[in-house]
C-alpha cells in the first residue's frame, strides 16, 4: 500500500470535520503547520456520523480493515481525505460512531464509550500497521487516545515491526480521563500486567488517560504552566502521583492560534473587517451584533462583554452567573455564547428574560458566531478555575479584545496582565466571583481612557501565537525521541 507516514496523531477531533472545542482546533492546524516544516505527518480519527466534510471529499480506501478485538474480530472501514495536503485517516463502524454527539448526550456519557475507544485504538493500530512501513512516533491526545502508548509498550517487546516506534501523549484535559470500571480492563487486550498503580489501574478503576501517562515515551501538556500544576493535588486530578514520577519525560508546550481561521484582519464570518490601524470597523461590528441581538443601541459607546465557551465549571461560567445582577447594574453589555450544563443554560436565560436589552445570551454551538462575538466585544471574559491552555482568549486578544482571565494555567502564559508597561489584558489571582467583578471593574475604568485602552488593543492584535512557534517546539521534543524532519 502506498501510504507511509513518519508521525501519525491520533485524536478524536480534527477542526473543520469534528470539534467540541480546542482539542479540534489543535487538531485542524498543529498537524499541518509541521507538514509544512517539513515532517511526514498524518491524522487518524473517527468518523462520526456528524461529520462537516465541507469542501474536503473523503474517499474510502478499505472497506475491510480487520480490527482485532479480543473476543471477535472484527473491521473498519478506513476512508482519506486530503486537507490542504495533510492526509487524514477516519475510522468508520457506524454502531460506534454514528450517534448524534460524540462522547456524551446531556444525560451523560455514552454507555459503551470504554468499548467505542478501544475499538478506535485498535483500528488505529491496525491501520498504522497497513500503512507499510512503522511510523517513527505515534502522537495520541487525550483520553480517547490514551491507550495506544499501552499497547505500544507491550507490542513492542514482541513484534519487531514496532520496535523502533516511539509514543508520546499530549493532555489537553486532565479532568477527563475515559475512567471505567476494571472488568472492561479484559476487553482491552493489554496483559494482566498492564493492571497494576503505576499502570492502567486507578483507585480500582481502568483509566485510559493514564494507561497513555504511563507508557507513552514522552508526555506534555499544552502550557508550561498547567504542565507544572498537573503535578499538585489542586490540579493533577488525583494523577499527580504518576505525572510526578513521569516528570522526567513531561513537557509543557502552548498552543499555538491558526490565524488562518481566527484574524480579525480576513475572517470570512465578519460582517467588515478590520485590523490594528481601522478600530472603526470593530465598532461596525460591534453595531452589527447590537443590531442583530436586538441590544440596546447605547451600548456602541460602552463597554461590551463577550463569554465563549463550554458552560461547565471549568470555565467559571458561575461566577459570570454570580456577578451579573451587579453587572446588570452598570452601563454595559454582555453577551454569552454557549452550551453544557442545563442548569447554567437555564439560570442564564432566565436572567436574559430580566435584562434583554443588555444581556444576550446564545445558548448553541454556533462556529460563525463565535468569531462575530470576538469581534464585537471591547473586553473578554474567561473566569476559568483551571485552564490547560486556552484557545478563545488567544483568539480575543488577535481580535483586539483585552481578556479578563483568572491567571492560571495558559491564561497566564499568554496574557501580559495590566499594570504592566506591555499588557495585553486583565488577570485575577483565584477563581473566585468577588475577584473576577473587581478586575472587571479596573478593565473598565482603563476602557474609558482612550488612549490606555486603544494600547492594550493593538498590543494584543500585535501578540504572536502563531503555530509556526508552537510547531518548532514540538519538533525540538521529537528530536529527544529521535525524530527528526
Ligand atoms: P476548551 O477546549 O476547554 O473548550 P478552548 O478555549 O481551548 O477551550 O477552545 C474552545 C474552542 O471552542 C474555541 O474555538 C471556541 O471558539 C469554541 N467554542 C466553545 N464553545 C462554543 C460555542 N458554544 N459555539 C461556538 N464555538 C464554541
Ligand atoms: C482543552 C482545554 C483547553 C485547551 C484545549 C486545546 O479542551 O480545556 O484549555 O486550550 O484543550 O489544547
Amino acid at each position: 500500500m502506498p501510504f507511509h507516514h513518519k508521525v501519525v496523531f491520533v485524536a478524536s477531533e480534527i477542526y473543520p470535520f469534528s470539534k467540541t472545542g480546542g482539542l479540534g482546533d489543535v487538531l485542524g492546524a498543529l498537524p499541518l503547520t509541521l507538514r509544512r516544516m517539513g515532517l511526514d505527518v498524518c491524522v487518524i480519527t473517527p468518523f462520526y456520523g456528524r461529520l462537516s466534510t465541507g469542501e474536503f471529499k473523503l474517499r474510502l480506501i478499505s472497506s475491510r480493515c480487520p480490527v482485532g478485538y479480543p473476543w471477535a474480530p472484527i473491521t473498519a472501514e478506513i476512508y482519506m481525505a486530503d486537507y490542504h495536503g495533510l492526509p487524514v485517516y477516519f475510522i468508520q463502524r457506524g454502531e460506534y460512531f454514528d450517534r448524534r454527539f460524540y462522547y456524551n448526550t446531556h444525560e451523560g456519557d455514552y454507555f459503551d464509550n470504554c468499548e467505542r475507544f478501544i475499538f478506535f485504538c485498535r483500528a488505529c493500530l491496525e491501520w498504522s500497521r497497513r500503512m507499510d512501513m512503522a511510523p517513527r512516533l505515534i502522537h495520541v491526545h487525550d483520553w480517547q487516545a490514551g491507550l495506544l502508548p499501552a499497547y505500544m509498550h507491550f507490542l513492542r517487546r514482541t513484534d519487531p515491526f514496532w520496535r523502533d516506534t516511539r509514543t508520546m501523549l499530549t493532555i489537553h484535559n486532565l479532568a477527563f480521563q475515559g475512567r471505567f470500571a476494571s472488568r472492561l480492563f479484559k476487553e482491552s487486550g493489554l496483559p494482566a500486567e498492564a493492571w497494576h498503580m503505576d499502570g492502567v489501574e486507578f483507585w480500582g478503576d481502568f483509566n485510559l488517560l493514564k494507561a497513555g501517562i504511563a507508557y507513552a515515551d514522552l508526555v506534555s501538556a499544552v502550557s508550561p504552566t498547567y504542565a507544572n500544576e498537573i503535578l499538585t493535588p489542586e490540579f493533577g486530578c488525583g494523577l499527580e502521583g504518576i505525572l510526578s514520577k513521569r516528570r522526567p519525560n513531561l513537557r509543557g508546550i502552548l498552543n499555538g492560534a491558526d490565524y488562518s481561521v481566527w484574524d480579525p484582519g480576513s475572517d470570512r464570518y465578519l460582517p467588515c473587517t478590520y485590523s490594528t490601524d481601522d478600530f472603526d470597523n470593530k465598532r461596525n461590528c460591534k453595531q452589527h451584533l447590537l443590531d442583530e441581538m436586538d441590544m440596546d443601541p447605547s451600548l456602541l459607546k460602552r463597554p461590551l462583554l463577550g463569554f465563549i465557551g463550554r458552560l461547565r465549571r471549568q470555565k467559571g461560567v458561575d461566577l459570570l452567573i454570580d456577578i451579573l445582577p451587579r453587572l446588570m447594574e452598570m452601563n454595559l453589555g454582555v453577551v454569552v455564547l454557549g452550551e453544557g450544563n442545563l442548569e447554567f443554560e437555564a439560570q442564564l436565560m432566565e436572567m436574559m428574560e430580566a435584562y434583554p436589552a443588555r444581556l444576550h445570551v446564545r445558548v448553541g454551538y454556533t462556529e460563525d458566531l463565535a468569531h462575530r462575538i470576538q469581534a464585537a466585544s471591547d473586553i473578554f471574559l474567561m473566569p476559568s478555575r483551571y485552564e490547560p491552555c486556552g484557545l478563545t482568549q488567544i483568539y480575543a486578544l488577535r481580535f483586539g479584545t483585552p481578556p479578563v482571565a483568572t491567571n492560571l494555567g495558559g491564561l497566564s502564559d499568554t496574557i501580559v496582565p495590566y499594570p504592566h508597561p506591555e499588557c495585553t489584558g486583565f488577570t485575577f489571582p483565584e477563581a473566585t466571583a468577588e475577584s473576577f467583578l473587581e478586575s472587571i471593574l479596573q478593565a473598565v475604568e482603563v476602557y474609558q481612557r482612550p488612549t490606555e485602552w486603544a494600547g492594550i488593543m493593538r498590543r494584543a492584535m500585535q501578540a504572536d501565537f502563531s503555530w509556526e512557534r508552537a510547531g518548532a517546539r514540538y519538533l525540538e521534543v521529537y528530536s529527544e525521541l529521535g525524530v527528526h524532519v
